[in-house]
Formats: C-alpha cells, structure tokens, sequence
C-alpha cells in the first residue's frame, strides 16, 4: 500500500512539473488581460503576452489568440529579436484595426507590425479585420496617408499559415527585408472599388514561397517590388484586382533590381491585368530571370502586359534614355480569355525588352467573333504556338 502510494505520489508530480512547462511556453492574451469584445482596446495585453513570449528561454513559446472573441488593437509593433529562434502566434480570433475615425492621431501608417523576429511561425484559422472602408470613402487616392495592415520587417525564416485577411485601408501585408519566407493557404478579400488594396506586396526579400491562396482584392494581388530575388508564386487564385505585377520599379528615377521569379498554377479571373511588368520611364536597374507559366486567365482586360511607361501621377526626375532594363521573360503555357483585344502589350521603352519568350500561348477574346491581338514596341524574343501571333516581336539574333 505504501509503495502504491509513494508511486502515485511520483506520478503526480511527474505530471505537474510536465504541465508546468508547457504551460510556461504557451501564453494566453486573455491571461494578460485581453477581453476580446471588440470595443475596449486589446494593444497592451498582447504587447505584455508578447513581451512573454519573446523573452522566453523554451524551444517555440506560443502566444495564443483564442477564438470566438474580436481583439481590437491599435496600432502596434511586435518587435524581436526573440529569445527562442523559433516563436509561434497561433491565431484563431478575430483581429480588428481601429476604423478612421478611431485611428490615432500620432499618424501611424502601419497597423501590425512584426519586427526582426527570426523563425515566426504565424498560423491559425483567425483573422485580421483592416476595417478599410472609411478609408477608401474619405481618402483622396494620393494625399491621404492610408495604413498598411500587416507590416513584416527583417523576420528571416518567417511562415505564415491558414489566416484570413480582410479590407485593409491600403495593402494588406508588406514583406520588406525578409529571408526564407513561405505563405500558405491564406485568404485575402476586399471589394474590387478599393483603392490601393493590394494583397501582398515584396520587396528587399530572398526566397520567398506564396503557394496556395486565394487573393481577391481592388490592386494587385501579389506585387514583386525593388530588391526581390528567387521568388516563387504557385497556385494562387487572383481576383478581382490588378493580377500579379513585377513592380513598378524605377519610380521617381530609382535604382531597382528584379531576379529569379516564378509565377505558376495561377488562375486570374475577372482581373485588370494578367501577368504585368511595370516600370517607370527614367529609372535605372534591371528585371531579368522572369517566368510566368501554367497560367489561365478567364475575362482578364491585359492578360500579357510589359507596361515602361507606367507614369500615372507626379512624375519629375525623368531622364531621357535610361530605363529599367528587362530581359529573360518566359511566358510558358498561358491560356484563357481577354477583355481587351490587346491580349498581349510589350511596350518597351528605348533600352529594349530582350530575350522575351511566348511558348505555348493561347488567349481569345471573351467576346466571340471578335480578334485578340498583340502589339509591341522596341522588344526582342521569339513566340513558339502563340494565339495570337506576335509579328511586332522582332527576332532574336
Ligand atoms: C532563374 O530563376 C530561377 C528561379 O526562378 C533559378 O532557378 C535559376 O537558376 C535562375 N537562372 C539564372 C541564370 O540565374
Ligand atoms: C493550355 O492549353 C494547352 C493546349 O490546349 C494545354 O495543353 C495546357 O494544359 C493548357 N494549360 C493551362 C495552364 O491551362
Ligand atoms: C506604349 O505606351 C505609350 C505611353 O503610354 C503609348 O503612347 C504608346 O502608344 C504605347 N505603345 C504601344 C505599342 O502600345
């Protein structure tokens, strides 16, 4: 009997110590004083859970944001480096921005932000409300400061999983300095008139892997800015919005460089454009090592566009002559319909689009009985089986 009892006694504190550790790495924002009504203001409960978190010493701590609740939060920064090399932001609620006209006055122009945070693993079936809609209605498109949502800054090794992401008053996530990323099966989503609401937007990142999503929104779905190299798109799902776009690059006369992408398994539907490239006249750099392949189109207006002329507003510092430079642009079986009868636009500044290659191409209008066509200016490639014939192109040598 003694001895029975002696090993429950063991057991017990076996199993108590077990808990305890587990527990000591998994934190709760209700625990820190979140209530999660979507009215009192959440910000400081989560910034004491994360604090928590980023200073714990265990392999991948957590911080949990139960479900069922809405956290409302003002803008904030979840700031690294962390503790752990890896930390975990398991996400189930709802996370709502405040709207307009509860915006601070201090003029923040980011919502939530994550910061030199090595391995965050941000997954979960919750999501983020940007509460986007005073903004598009009272904002004039080019003065008003609109906040981004999601703001990733230097988080190498980042993963992002499940999360729904809806109406942001501006782009809905920046990835901006950030190594080795992956993205997956998220879901973006808001209204096609809202303006500058571009899914996820690149830039000054390496290795980075969006699979699986579904992105419909009023700009573009996934936009490849300055400074991305060996970025792979696979299976996304995009519209309404502008389509995937390299760019714009060369704004203002900027110096902009753009390598190794691949954008596969897409379907755009009901887009503005298809597949785009877009630079500034008068800016200097390079987009190079481009392919665009699988891809179906259903009702998109420029289903092939290189555009080195997009200029839509306050334009100065314009340099005659120089360009971005693009070259190495495969498109490999690009199938479906367009709006336009300008199926497929290369129009090329003077520096020359070269090595432009259209394989397997295939794009009809939408309307029956009526042409798709191609045209082109100061470009160089070749097309193998593509509908429609692209004799602008001039011949490689
Ligand atoms: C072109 O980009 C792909 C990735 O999309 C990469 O695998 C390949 O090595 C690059 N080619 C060159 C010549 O850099
Ligand atoms: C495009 O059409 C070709 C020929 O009909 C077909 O073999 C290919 O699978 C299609 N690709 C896509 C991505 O729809
Ligand atoms: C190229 O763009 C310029 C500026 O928008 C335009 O004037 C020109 O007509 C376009 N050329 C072609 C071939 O589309």
């Amino acid at each position: 009997m003694k001895l029975l009892f002696a090993l429950i006694f063991i057991f017990t504190i076996d199993i108590l110590t077990l808990s305890i550790v587990s527990a000591s790495s998994n934190f709760n924002v209700l625990d820190y004083g979140a209530i999660g009504n979507g009215k009192a203001d959440d910000s400081e409960a989560f910034l004491k859970a994360w604090n928590d978190v980023c200073g714990a010493t265990e392999d991948s701590p957590t911080l949990h944001v139960p479900d069922g609740k809405t956290y409302l939060l003002n803008p904030l920064k979840f700031q690294g480096p962390c503790k752990s090399n890896q930390v975990n932001f398991d996400l189930r609620g709802t996370l709502m921005a405040p709207s307009k006209d509860e915006w601070p006055s201090d003029g923040a122009d980011k919502w939530v932000q994550f910061y030199d945070i090595e391995g965050l693993n941000l997954k979960g079936a919750g999501k983020f409300d940007g509460q986007g809609s005073l903004w598009w209605k009272d904002c004039d498109r080019k003065h008003c400061k609109r906040p981004t949502a999601l703001f990733f800054h230097n988080c190498n090794g980042l993963q992002v999983k499940e999360m729904k992401h809806i109406n942001s008053g501006r782009n809905h996530i920046s990835i901006n300095d950030c190594n080795d990323v992956i993205f997956s099966n998220i879901q973006i989503l808001a209204p096609e008139e809202s303006p500058n609401t571009d899914g996820i937007d690149i830039s000054k990142s390496k290795n980075v892997l969006i699979q699986d999503s579904f992105i419909a929104t009023g700009d573009d779905c996934i936009a490849i800015n300055e400074g991305s190299s060996d970025i792979n798109i696979i299976g996304i799902t995009c519209g309404p919005g502008h389509g995937i776009s390299i760019g714009s690059l060369g704004k203002d006369g900027a110096y902009n460089v753009v390598e190794n992408i691949h954008v596969s398994n897409c379907l755009l539907q009901g887009t503005q454009n298809g597949v785009r490239i877009k630079t500034w006249q008068g800016g200097y750099g390079y987009a190079k090592n481009i392919t665009f392949e699988k891809i179906t189109l259903k009702n998109a207006k420029n289903p092939i566009i290189i555009d080195q002329y997009y200029t839509s507003y306050a334009y100065s510092r314009k340099i005659k002559g120089m360009d971005i430079k693009v070259s190495d642009v495969t498109y490999r079986e690009v199938n479906g319909t367009s709006a336009n009868e300008d199926a497929i636009t290369l129009n090329c500044s003077r520096a020359r689009c070269t090595n432009i290659i259209l394989d397997n191409v295939n794009i009809k209008m939408i309307t029956l009985g009526k042409e798709a066509k191609a045209i082109c200016q100061n470009v160089d490639g070749k097309f193998l089986s593509t509908v429609p014939i692209v004799s602008c192109l001039s011949k490689s040598h």
